[in-house]
């Protein structure tokens, strides 16, 4: 029995865990989905929990200033996040919310829910039973995986990029009514970064053990085999 086992074992790439965390802006969601697809990992956006969340609270008639009636409320929403990185999907209470979850409103209260500590508790429990189920690996992409949600994971990336070109990128993604002016997007940038690093429960921060890779002079293609390379390494290394 132990024979099959063990040669099972070194027949399949062992299952890697993979934390991607910075700010936004840096490329974390389209790194993070290019390197599970080609290394056939799952994929985790923890960023689009936190925003699911805050779209059923602002639904659902919760002040968002209001920490504890969002504690009280936080066990309440389902959610629940499709794992495949060609189609990652997002529910709440069994609805679509991958539409709802992106817009102006959301983006601009969902620090406040994010720092509840009752959220964080929540969240951080789906994220690490998803990580677990993962037979074959996964890339878990946010702002605290290397240092609260998963500090174990087998490796560890902090992406940072300069608040220039991070505000260059995401005014890319916004289209038409969201689009506002490059400095307008600089500034909610940085201020939803600053709220997001100082907030008291697990804050946007590097791991000691993660590695840097600073993305402001990389193309996109560039820092996907970056991290591709480093988790080649690190599976090689096992
Ligand atoms: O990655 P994003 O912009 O979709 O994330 C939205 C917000 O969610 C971000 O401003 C802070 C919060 N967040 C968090 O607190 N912890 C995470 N692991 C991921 C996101």
């Amino acid at each position: 029995m132990s024979v099959t086992v063990e040669t099972a074992a070194r027949n399949t790439p062992a299952a890697v865990i993979v934390a991607i965390d910075g700010p936004s802006g840096t490329g974390k969601s389209s790194t993070s989905k290019a390197v599970a697809a080609k290394l056939g990992l799952s994929y985790l956006d923890t960023g689009a929990q936190y925003r699911a969340i805050t779209w059923w609270m602002i639904s659902n008639g919760v002040d968002v200033q209001d920490a504890a009636a969002v504690a009280n409320a936080s066990a309440k929403p389902a959610i629940v996040s499709g794992t495949d990185p060609a189609a990652p999907t997002i529910t709440v209470d069994g609805a679509d919310a991958s539409g709802p979850i992106r817009t102006q409103e959301v983006t601009a209260k969902v620090s406040a829910v994010s720092a509840v500590a009752e959220v964080r508790a929540r969240i951080t429990e789906l994220q690490r039973e998803i990580a677990a189920a993962a037979e074959g690996g996964i890339v878990v992409e946010g702002r605290d995986i290397g240092t609260t949600v998963l500090p174990d994971a087998d490796l560890k990336v902090f992406l940072t990029a300069s608040p220039e070109a991070r505000a260059a990128r995401r005014s890319g993604e916004l289209k038409g009514s969201q689009a506002s002016g490059l400095a307008a997007t600089r500034d909610a940038l940085v201020k939803r970064d600053a709220a997001d690093s100082s907030r008291k429960t697990s804050p946007l921060a590097k791991a000691d053990d993660a590695v840097e890779v600073d993305t402001t002079e990389l193309t996109l293609q560039q820092v996907i085999e970056c991290v591709v390379t480093l988790v080649e390494e690190k599976r090689a290394a096992r």
